[in-house]
C-alpha cells in the first residue's frame, strides 16, 4: 500500500531543489491518496450493496413468501406447517446470501438447523413438465400424478445431476420404485412441485442420495417447497487450521465434553474413517477434490461431516472430468483430483492419480500436527512418529503402500486418543433423529 508513496517521495528527493520536481512529486502523492481513497470508497459501497441483502429483513421477507405460496398450495413440505403455521421454526440470522443463494440459520423445534436454497423464489426453478399435463398419471385424478412417473422423474434428475449410470447399479431409485408401488399413495401438485425445485439443487440431490448411507454427511432434516433444513455443524476455518470450534454448536445449553487436547486425534480419526466410507461403501468411489478446513465439520460428537459437496464426484463423472487434451502434467489437475497427462496421445489419464486419504494428510493432517503448533508436544515419540507418518501419507501417490499407511496412521491415532483419556471412549453416535419425508416414498 505505501511503496508508490515512497517511490513519488524517492523522486522527489532525487530531483532535490527543482520546484517543478518537487510539484509534481507532490502530484504524484496527491494522486495517489486521491484514487486510494476512491478505491476504498468503492470497496465500501460494494461490500454495503452485495452484504445489505444477507440481512434479517430480507430473509424473513424470503421466508415470509415460502409461506405465502404454502398457503395457496403452492408448494409443501414436512417442514411448512412448523414453518407457516404453528411458529415452531424460529429464525436466527442470514449466514450466507450470493447470486440467490440463501443459507439461513434457525431453530425448529429447540435443535438448531440450517435452512438452505440454491434459488431465493420457488418460481425460479424450473417447473415439472408433467406438471402441465392433467390426465398425465395413471391415477387419472386432476389434481394428483402417478407415483411411477414421479420416481422416474427423480431417477432421472438424479442420474443427470450424479453423472451416475441409473441403468446399472443405482440401487435407490429401484428401492423407491419398489415402495412407491406397494404404498399406492397419490402425490399432489404441490409434492411433486416442491419435490422438483429440491431435485434441480445438486447439493439437496446428492446429500439425499447418501443420507441413507454414510453418516459422513449433512442430515437432512426436512423440507418446505424449495428450501430444506439441515443439522447445523461447527465448520471448520481458513484462519484457525488446527481445531474445529465447538463453542458454535452450544446454542444448545450442554458443554461439551471433549477437551481441545482430545479433540485433534478424535477428529482425525474420523476424518479416516470418512474417507474408507467413500472410497468403499457406495457403487462407485466419491471423490472431494476441494478439500480444504472450511469444507468440512463437525458433529458434537466429532464426527466429520463433508459439508460443501460442490466438488464431489463419483468416479464415472471423474474420468469424464479428467479426460482432457494435454501436453503436460500440469493440465491434468483439477483443483484436488490429478491424473498424468499421455503424451503419445496428449490425454490426460482418466483415473485419478492421488487420493483423498493424501490430500486430507497434506492439506489438515500435515498443519494439525505439525511441530510448531504441537509446541511442547512435539519431541514425544509418538508425537514424532505420527508426523513422520502424515507427511509420508502426504506424499505418497498411487503408491502400492496405501494400506499400510493408512493402517499406521489409524494405530497412532487410536493409541493417542487412549494416551489422553486413559481408556478408549464408545463408539460414536449414530442415533437417528426425525426422518425427512420429501422423498420416502
Ligand atoms: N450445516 C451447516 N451448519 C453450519 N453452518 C453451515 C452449514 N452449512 C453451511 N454453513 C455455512 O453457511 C455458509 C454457506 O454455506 P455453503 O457452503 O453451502 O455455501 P457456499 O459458500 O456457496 O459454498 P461454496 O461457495 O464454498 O461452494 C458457509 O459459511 C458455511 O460455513
Ligand atoms: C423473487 O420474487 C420477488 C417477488 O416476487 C421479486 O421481487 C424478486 O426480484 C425475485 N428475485 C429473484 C432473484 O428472482
Ligand atoms: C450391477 O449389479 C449386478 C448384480 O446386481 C452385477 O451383476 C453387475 O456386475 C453390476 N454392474 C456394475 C457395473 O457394477
Ligand atoms: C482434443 O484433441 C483432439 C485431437 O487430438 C481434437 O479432435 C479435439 O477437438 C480436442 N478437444 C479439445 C477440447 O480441445
Ligand atoms: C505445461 O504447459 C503449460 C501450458 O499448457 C505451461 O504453462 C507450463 O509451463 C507447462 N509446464 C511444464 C512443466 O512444462
Amino acid at each position: 500500500m505505501w511503496r508508490p508513496l515512497r517511490g513519488a517521495l524517492g523522486s522527489a528527493r532525487r530531483c532535490l531543489g527543482v520546484k517543478v520536481c518537487r510539484r509534481s512529486a507532490l502530484l504524484v502523492v496527491l494522486l495517489w491518496l486521491v484514487s486510494w481513497i476512491f478505491l476504498n470508497g468503492l470497496v465500501f459501497v460494494h461490500r454495503n450493496m452485495f452484504s445489505d441483502f444477507c440481512t434479517d429483513d430480507k430473509s424473513k421477507e424470503i421466508l415470509q413468501r415460502v409461506c405465502d405460496e404454502y398457503h395457496q398450495g403452492v408448494l409443501t413440505g414436512d417442514l411448512c406447517d412448523d414453518l407457516c403455521v404453528s411458529g415452531q421454526v424460529e429464525y436466527k440470522r442470514c449466514l450466507y446470501y450470493e447470486n440467490g443463494k440463501k443459507v439461513m440459520a434457525a431453530s425448529w423445534r429447540g435443535l438448531p438447523v440450517v435452512l438452505k436454497s440454491k434459488l431465493e423464489n420457488f418460481s425460479s426453478y424450473e417447473a415439472l413438465s408433467l406438471l402441465d399435463y392433467p390426465d398425465g398419471g395413471a391415477g387419472g385424478g386432476e389434481d394428483e400424478l402417478s407415483p411411477l412417473d414421479v420416481v422416474f422423474y427423480a431417477t432421472l434428475e438424479i442420474k443427470n445431476s450424479l453423472g451416475l449410470e441409473t441403468g446399472n447399479n443405482l440401487t435407490l431409485p429401484r428401492l423407491w420404485g419398489q415402495r412407491l408401488k406397494e404404498s399406492e399413495r397419490m402425490y399432489s401438485r404441490a409434492e411433486l412441485a416442491s419435490l422438483w425445485a429440491l431435485l434441480q439443487q445438486e447439493e439437496y440431490t446428492f446429500l439425499r442420495v447418501l443420507q441413507d448411507l454414510t453418516n459422513h454427511v449433512a442430515k437432512i432434516l426436512g423440507s418446505c417447497g424449495h428450501f430444506y433444513a439441515v443439522e447445523y455443524l461447527a465448520a471448520g476455518h481458513a484462519w484457525d487450521q488446527h481445531i474445529f470450534s465447538l463453542d458454535e454448536l452450544t446454542l444448545s445449553p450442554s458443554p461439551s465434553t471433549f477437551s481441545v487436547k482430545e479433540m485433534v486425534p478424535r477428529v482425525a480419526l474420523s476424518f479416516l474413517e470418512m474417507v474408507e466410507h467413500f472410497e468403499n461403501d457406495f457403487s462407485h468411489r466419491l471423490h472431494l477434490c476441494d478439500i480444504k478446513p472450511e469444507n468440512f465439520a463437525i458433529r458434537k460428537d466429532l464426527t466429520v461431516v463433508a459439508i460443501d459437496v460442490d466438488m464431489a464426484f463419483f468416479e464415472p463423472k471423474m474420468r469424464e472430468i479428467l479426460e482432457q487434451n494435454c501436453t503436460n502434467d500440469s493440465d491434468c489437475n483439477f483443483f484436488d483430483c490429478i491424473s498424468k497427462c499421455d503424451k503419445t496421445k496428449n490425454r490426460c489419464g482418466s483415473k485419478r492419480r492421488n487420493s483423498n486419504l493424501q490430500v486430507i494428510c497434506e492439506k489438515i493432517f500435515r498443519p494439525w500436527f505439525s511441530p510448531t503448533l504441537l509446541g511442547a508436544k512435539a519431541g514425544l515419540p509418538l508425537q514424532v512418529e505420527l508426523q513422520r507418518a502424515v507427511q509420508e501419507c502426504a506424499e505418497m501417490e498411487d503408491s502400492e503402500h496405501r494400506q499400510d499407511i493408512r493402517q499406521q496412521l489409524y494405530a497412532l491415532l487410536r493409541e493417542l486418543v487412549q494416551e489422553d483419556t486413559g481408556h478408549p471412549r464408545g463408539g460414536q453416535e449414530h442415533k437417528r433423529r426425525r426422518v425427512h419425508t420429501a422423498l420416502n416414498f
